[in-house]
């Protein structure tokens, strides 16, 4: 039934398309055909069992011309795998009009993970949560007459059932599945019900049976996991997500134990702290996953990315998912996170034979809170991980006949049952510092004498303004009785909806209201997200919330109101049950209070309605539209204005770093870069409190170590570099609260400091023993030498080196100082191995560093260097002094 004609077919039809174009690298097949199966152990690729890394990557959360990079990095990193979700609403944002195009090709997606060797975990869903706009549903679906989601409710599972169709079809057309060469060997059906089923009673247990044989029966061909499921049915695999998943076990003695989101890090909202886990524990649990029979790991996120346009989902999730991943919202190693779990992998590569020939581990109890796991190989061989799972205290363990010492809260990785290769307490990979460069630039049409401070440097004309209309211009618009919804008015086509009335007051109760000193209250029982009043033509209050209660008192004069309401969006509920119910705006009353014969129904008078901002109307964010409206002159020092467009045309930076706006002068609003929608932004400040220094040790939990008390959540935009040209780039922004453009500036975000603390008592390094198949015969003295390895990012080489001494250096990044043991060529050798080089190398040694600086002691290299472009050393002139 598989691998039918029709995929021969196609195959042939491929080839010899192949031949006739000749460079058609991104054309399948990717692998020699392969069947994928599991047993209770691991998932079977081509009839082997294998342990697995994967790298969670949402495609729309990168550019097209990002994937390759943030792929290779991923490989280079250690996965084995790809993983991400499919975006329902974006691939089908009209009912049966499907969008493939840019961000959202995933076919060309999972082309570029088959052409870098990398397999495929592409979860369908087609709900996927993933802080994503209403968790990936097309709006319209609301609007399907009789529809409840997810849910054994016939109208869904209608639409559900085309959706996840189309995705499958498209793949097998596209020969993308293992069996026909392509790089997909597992999917995922639904996403996270167990954690709602019980809301749906009997109804939810039949929609996941349901789901299951639905998915079964397109003949896809690989398996299917259901993400945190404890009832998956039949043949599809109950998968774990979590911050740990070494306890875990499927529901079924044949699944195997597979990790579908490991949450290395955590989102963030407007006004909120920014969470970090520790690459210690984050690796702790990684090592607990596979030394207790865990097979298959996926980081949640590996790269999380942006989210760009409306596409952030909500209550008030922020425009970047940087997600506190191994590589940056922009692309960019972040160390020691990337490097520490990169040799992890690696080490947990070294295991990879024994762990998948066992048919379970040998448990042995080392101490009350100390044990192993031993995995052996049919010829003898073994592989063992050794765990100290105590909070506070080191512990000293006997094992096979040797003594081996483990930090807290750590596990020891030992490839052939006697050397430690890892511990993940010991970070032995380099820690960077990142900086941002703004640079003077070559502004165009500088009149001579004109001088622009540092930030305005790209910016080549001056600040250009338009006011956003508070009254009705739209041709669209509609006037009913009531308060209708928010969404089932504007769709979601625009965050904004203005309702439009005009009231009139009697003397009398301007009377009443004078002689009680009371204003008249806008009271609304509740309300989501932003909401404005406007009373003849001026901004009268706002309130930011998530279903909250309104009581806003404002000002009404003797005669006719103009009264305007504006609720407002900031990424629709993506998680929780009865989703379609949610809705925004408003729920309940809608009234004003305080009149003098009592309270006056808003809900019984004549609305009119009108979706939207003029200028989304208009386009004037697009590079076609924007000339169309008349702008003037901004003038700088004006006080901040709210409600207006403003737009500035600037030059890129050079290179090819990335590039961010930095939005910390600006209120409230969206940005546009060449008609290409930014996303939100927010100068919402985060609490003073609640940072504290991080112990990697013991339960992480998002709260446990959080950084940016105090400061904006977020102020920096990445504008891909694909969406710039050379000069003369368009930006367009809407403001709503006020703010000062002119401070805007264009940053270069690229990593500066790297540094390296590698010490005698710590690992052998890793970076040689990398895939495929790397386990050694026998290792030898020289192999288990720890080494130091640094290395700048593509296009950058080791320009200096600031520090380097090998001995007893004090301090950390980027503050070392040296010692009085300390050896005296330690300068001179680091910058003989590194200046010049993207990487180098350099043993921890006694013998390397010209004999022993201090006797007894542990001796420790601790380097500081920086990396400088290697292609524009004009910018590094101007930037590093
Ligand atoms: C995969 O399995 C099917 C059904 O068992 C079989 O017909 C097909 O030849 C297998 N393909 C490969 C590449 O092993
Ligand atoms: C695996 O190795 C351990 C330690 O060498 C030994 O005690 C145990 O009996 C072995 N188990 C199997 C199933 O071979
Ligand atoms: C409103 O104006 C736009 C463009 O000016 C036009 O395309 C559209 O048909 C008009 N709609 C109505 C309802 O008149
Ligand atoms: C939204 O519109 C639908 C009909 O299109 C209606 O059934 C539903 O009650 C409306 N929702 C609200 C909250 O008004
Ligand atoms: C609002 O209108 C309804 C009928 O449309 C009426 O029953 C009700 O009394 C009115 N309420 C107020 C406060 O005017």
């Amino acid at each position: 039934m598989i691998g039918d004609g029709r995929g021969f077919l196609r195959f042939l039809i491929v080839s010899s398309l192949a031949v006739l174009q000749l460079v058609e690298a991104d054309s399948s097949p990717y692998f020699e055909p392969f069947n994928v199966s599991y047993d209770h152990r691991a998932l079977i690729l081509g009839g082997k069992r294998r342990m697995l890394t994967s790298a969670g990557i949402h495609y729309p959360r990168a550019t097209p011309e990002m994937w390759p990079d943030l792929i290779a990095k991923s490989k280079k990193g250690g996965a084995d795998v790809v993983q991400t979700y499919v975006f329902w609403n974006k691939h089908e944002p009209v009912r049966g009009r499907y969008y493939f195009e840019g961000r959202y090709d995933i076919v060309k997606f999972a082309k570029v993970v088959g052409a870098a060797g990398l397999y495929l975990h592409l979860r369908i869903g087609p709900y996927v949560c993933a802080e994503w706009n209403f968790g990936g549903f097309p709006v319209w679906l609301r609007d399907i007459p009789g529809i409840k989601f997810r849910t054994d409710n016939a109208p869904f599972k209608e639409e559900m059932e085309r959706f996840v169709k189309k995705i499958v079809d498209l793949m097998l057309e596209e020969m993308l599945f293992s069996w026909q060469g392509g790089p997909i060997i597992m999917l995922q059906i639904e996403n996270e019900y167990g954690n709602i089923e019980s809301s749906y009673g009997q109804s939810g247990k039949n929609y996941v049976k349901w789901a299951a044989e639905m998915a079964l029966g397109l003949g896809a061909g690989v398996p299917w996991v259901m993400c945190r499921q404890d009832d998956a049915p039949g043949s599809v695999i109950n998968a774990c997500n979590g911050y740990y998943c070494d306890g875990f076990r499927p529901n079924s003695g044949s699944k195997p134990t597979l990790w579908t989101e490991d949450w290395d890090g955590w989102f963030a909202s407007w006004g909120g702290r920014l969470p970090h886990r520790p690459v210690e524990d984050l690796a702790f649990a990684v090592a607990r996953f596979f030394q207790r029979g865990g097979s298959f790991q996926n980081y949640y996120m590996y790269f999380g990315g942006t989210n760009f346009g409306r596409t952030s989902g909500g209550p008030f999730y922020i425009t970047s998912y940087d997600y506190d991943a191994p590589l940056d919202e922009f692309g960019l190693t972040s160390q020691p996170k990337w490097g520490h779990l990169k040799d992890l992998h690696s080490s947990i590569k070294l295991c990879e034979r024994a762990l998948v020939s066992s048919v379970s581990a040998h448990y042995v109890k080392l101490g009350p809170m100390q044990e192993a796991h031993v995995y052996n190989e049919t010829e003898g061989k073994c592989s063992a991980f050794i765990a100290n799972i105590d909070e506070h205290k080191y512990a000293t363990v006997h094992f096979l006949g040797k003594t081996y010492s483990l930090p807290p809260w750590s596990v020891s990785i030992l490839p052939d049952c006697k050397n430690v290769v890892f511990n993940t307490a010991k970070v032995s990979s380099q820690t960077s510092i990142k900086s941002r460069a703004v640079d003077q630039g070559l502004p165009l049409n500088l009149s001579p004498g004109q001088k622009l401070r540092d930030t305005q440097a790209y910016f080549s004309q001056s600040w250009m303004g338009l006011t956003e209309p508070i009254n009705l211009w739209s041709n669209d618009t509609f006037t009913v009785q009531g308060i209708l919804e928010h969404l089932n008015v504007t769709k979601d086509h625009s965050d904004y909806l203005w309702y439009f009335t005009r009231i009139h007051i009697s003397g009398d109760d301007v009377a009443f209201w004078e002689e009680n000193k009371i204003s008249p209250t806008i009271e609304i029982d509740s309300m989501r997200d932003v909401f404005r009043v406007f009373v003849n033509g001026q901004l009268a209050g706002s309130v930011v919330g998530h279903w909250v209660k309104v009581a806003q008192p404002i000002k009404l004069l003797q005669g006719y109101n103009d009264l305007v309401l504006l609720t407002q969006t900031v990424g629709l509920q993506n998680y929780g049950a009865f989703l379609e119910k949610d809705g925004a705006g408003f729920r309940g009353k809608v009234k004003f209070t305080g009149f003098k014969d009592g309270d006056m129904d808003l809900s019984n008078l004549s609305w009119t309605y009108q979706v939207g901002l003029s200028g989304e109307f208009l386009k004037i964010y697009s590079v076609e539209e924007n000339e169309k409206v008349e702008w003037t002159d901004v003038v700088t020092g004006d006080s901040p204005s709210t409600f207006t467009w403003f737009k500035a045309h600037f030059d890129s930076p050079e290179g090819t770093d990335p590039v961010a706006l930095n939005l910390g002068s600006m209120g409230k609003g969206q940005a546009w870069v060449n008609g290409h929608h930014i996303g939100r932004y927010w100068n919402r400040v985060a609490p003073k409190d609640g940072c504290r220094k991080c112990d990697y040790r013991g339960p992480y939990n998002s709260d446990k170590c959080m950084t940016n008390c105090g400061k904006p959540t977020q102020t920096r935009y990445h504008v891909p570099r694909s969406w710039l040209k050379a000069s003369d780039n368009l930006l367009v922004i809407f403001e709503e609260t006020g703010g000062n453009p002119s401070d805007i500036s264009i940053e270069r975000h690229y990593s500066e400091i790297i540094c390296g603390t590698v010490s005698e008592t710590h690992y052998p390094p890793l970076h040689k023993w990398t895939k495929p198949d790397p386990l050694p015969v026998t290792i030898s003295i020289d192999d288990l030498t720890p080494e130091m390895y640094l290395e700048c990012e593509q296009g950058y080489v080791i320009g200096s080196i600031e520090f380097a001494s090998y001995g007893t250096p004090d301090g950390s990044c980027p503050n070392f100082q040296r010692s009085s043991c300390h050896a005296a060529n330690s300068e001179h050798l680091v910058k003989e191995a590194c200046e010049g080089k993207n990487s180098c190398s350099i043993k921890i040694s006694n013998a390397r560093f010209g004999g022993d600086p201090c006797r007894g002691i542990v001796k420790t290299l601790a380097v500081q260097a920086r990396c400088i472009s290697s292609t524009s050393s004009r910018l590094l002139v101007s930037n590093f002094k």
